[in-house]
């Protein structure tokens, strides 16, 4: 069963993402940011569910312009079932539906996980890269 992702099941996905060196877990993970993302996405984040427990997720959301697509993992007793397929076709059609027409997600360059991602249609670029920069929460800079 897939459903849509809710407070409660923060610490069962911090557990899931743990799991997979892939799905780093990082400071917006935390207890505000999970809460925060879930506000403003929600509609956009979603689990699996079996009797065992939460068996994937995946939590997407957009800027109005495009659509990013985060934490997406399915618990290795039900890989190579078609789930991770589910959650993304599931994700791809929310998207679309409020007008999204681009999606883009970050994966370190060494995650198995990019055949997966092509097998399912999407695109690896090799034209563009990606620049960071921590900010200060105070509104200063850092670094
Ligand atoms: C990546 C992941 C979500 C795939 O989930 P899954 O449920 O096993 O994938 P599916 O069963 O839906 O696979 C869909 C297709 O992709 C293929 N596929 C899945 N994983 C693959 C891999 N590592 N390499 C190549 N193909 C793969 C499947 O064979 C299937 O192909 P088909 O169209 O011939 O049936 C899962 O392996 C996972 O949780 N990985 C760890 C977390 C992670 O790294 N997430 C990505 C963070 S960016």
């Amino acid at each position: 069963m897939i459903r849509c992702m809710k407070l409660e099941d923060y610490p069962r996905l911090i557990s899931l993402w743990s799991g997979f060196p892939g799905n780093a877990i990082t400071e917006a993970d935390g207890p505000e940011g999970f809460s925060r993302f879930l506000e403003a996405n929600g509609a956009f984040c979603l689990v699996a569910e079996d009797r065992a427990g939460i068996s994937g997720s995946v939590m997407a959301g957009h800027d109005t312009r495009r659509g990013y697509v985060y934490h997406l993992a399915v618990r290795s007793d039900c890989q190579g079932a078609g789930l991770g397929r589910s959650l993304m076709e599931a994700v791809e059609k929310s998207l679309a539906e409020v007008g999204i027409e681009k999606i883009h997600l970050f994966i370190y360059t060494d995650n198995p996980a990019r055949a997966f991602y092509e097998r399912i249609g999407w695109v690896w670029r090799n034209d563009i890269g990606v620049m960071s920069r921590t900010l200060d929460r105070g509104g200063g800079r850092r670094g």
